[in-house]
């Protein structure tokens, strides 16, 4: 994060931008204008183990571009432009997502602080060592004034536009989602003398629970359900499992169905635990219900992609995104880029330069389309109630 905040930096710097540093990390490069109001654009800079190219910098390349194109031709927008790269909103380190974008809202929630890393290194500590303030994060850290609004651009992550044969899509929904921590304790015990009737294996419990995970899931009807990642201790070819803790992500459009999924989910972990004599512990780590995009915004971005001869789609997203976090303090509305076979999370990721082209012709013309809203005194945005 050190080095990529670096790098973008410069960039933002080149394209005219003011930079700081929030107290979590997020990078905050201003364009300022000729009035008082902001319009956010951004995206995250942080990444999956093994990811792609594009999930998250491309829409911050993709905001510095529009910024840049207005630097070189030395034009004043009758708004201040900020470009947020927002920091961990993969939420790989501590299993909760949005740090960033939550933290810059200002719904940061306090308890996250004492998540603690693979390492046992808590949450408050790593913000810390990286020159943050844990105190000062629960307060939240936007400075932008009166927001007009926020939009991001993303690559799709699924293959819906790609079958419709669109270069880009804006988006009508976010899904909702669990991340939950779950482990099984049972008692580490000799491989070669333990017979198979008294073992308390913690790791058996751990895959029928995961088993049960994938088939919960496809009894729910718009539901998908992962288990990502498995630690299983001593560790040891020859020991019995003593410990397995599985990371655990629910997603889907209707909160309810989520939330029953997640009961029933819990229900069967105890049961199974129970039938093989092991423990069960169950950490909900963060609940992130559906968020709607802003209507008004997200049509004046169907303007901005009819505009560019493209027809507007709406799909709804089944990745997070920051604009989820956004959400609560401005109208947001994002622009999805279409990725080849919607491979991502994945080196494979790959968008097309047209597509990419597509995009920021979009998002200049949207961001006039902004201009003659402001210019006519009909601006889309107003500080949401709650902040
Ligand atoms: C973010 O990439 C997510 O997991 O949806
Ligand atoms: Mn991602
Ligand atoms: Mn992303």
């Amino acid at each position: 994060m050190v080095e990529v905040n670096n790098v973008v930096s410069g960039w933002m710097r080149e394209a005219g931008m003011a930079v700081r540093r929030d107290v979590v990390g997020n990078l905050v490069g201003r364009y300022e204008g000729a009035g008082e109001k902001t319009l956010v654009l951004g995206s995250h800079l942080d990444t999956v183990r093994d990811a792609g190219k594009y999930d998250g910098t491309l829409g911050v390349m993709v905001a510095i571009a529009c910024v840049q194109d207005l630097h070189d031709r030395g034009q004043q927008l009758p708004y201040a432009l900020e470009v947020v790269a927002f920091a961990d909103e993969e939420g790989l380190r501590f299993g909760t997502t949005f740090l960033g974008s939550s933290v810059y809202v200002g719904a940061f929630e306090e308890r996250l602080l004492g998540l603690e890393d693979g390492d046992g290194v808590t949450l408050a500590e790593a913000v810390r060592v990286f020159g943050g303030d844990p105190e000062s994060i629960v307060e939240g850290d936007c400075e932008g004034g009166d927001l007009l609004g926020y939009c991001e651009v993303h690559i799709e992550q699924g293959p819906v536009l790609e079958d419709l044969d669109l270069p880009v899509g804006v988006v009508a929904a976010i899904n909702g989602q669990s991340r939950l921590g779950v482990g099984f304790a049972g008692e580490a015990g000799h491989a070669g003398t333990v017979p198979m009737e008294t073992r308390r294996d913690a790791l058996c419990a751990a895959g029928e629970f995961v088993l049960e995970v994938e088939r919960a899931a496809r009894r729910e009807p718009g539901s998908v359900a992962t288990v990502g990642k498995i630690s299983v201790l001593p560790g040891a070819s020859n020991v019995i499992p003593g410990e397995a803790e599985l990371s655990l992500d629910l997603r889907n459009p209707d909160d309810a169905a989520r939330e029953r999924l997640r009961d029933n989910l819990e229900a069967k972990a105890s049961e199974i635990a129970a039938s093989r004599g092991c423990e069960h512990r169950w950490q909900v780590r963060q609940e992130t219900p559906a968020v709607p995009m802003d209507s008004d915004l997200s049509t004046l971005l169907e303007r901005a992609v009819e505009e560019s001869g493209v027809p507007a789609k709406r799909l709804s997203s089944g990745a997070g995104h920051d604009a989820a976090q956004v959400a609560a303090l401005a109208p947001a509305a994002m622009l999805l880029v279409r990725c080849e076979r919607g491979i991502s999370h994945n080196p494979a990721e790959s968008v097309e330069r047209e597509d990419v082209g597509a995009a920021i012709e979009v998002m200049r013309d949207f961001i006039s389309l902004v201009s003659q809203r402001v210019d006519a005194g009909t601006e889309p945005g107003r500080m949401q109630e709650g902040r």
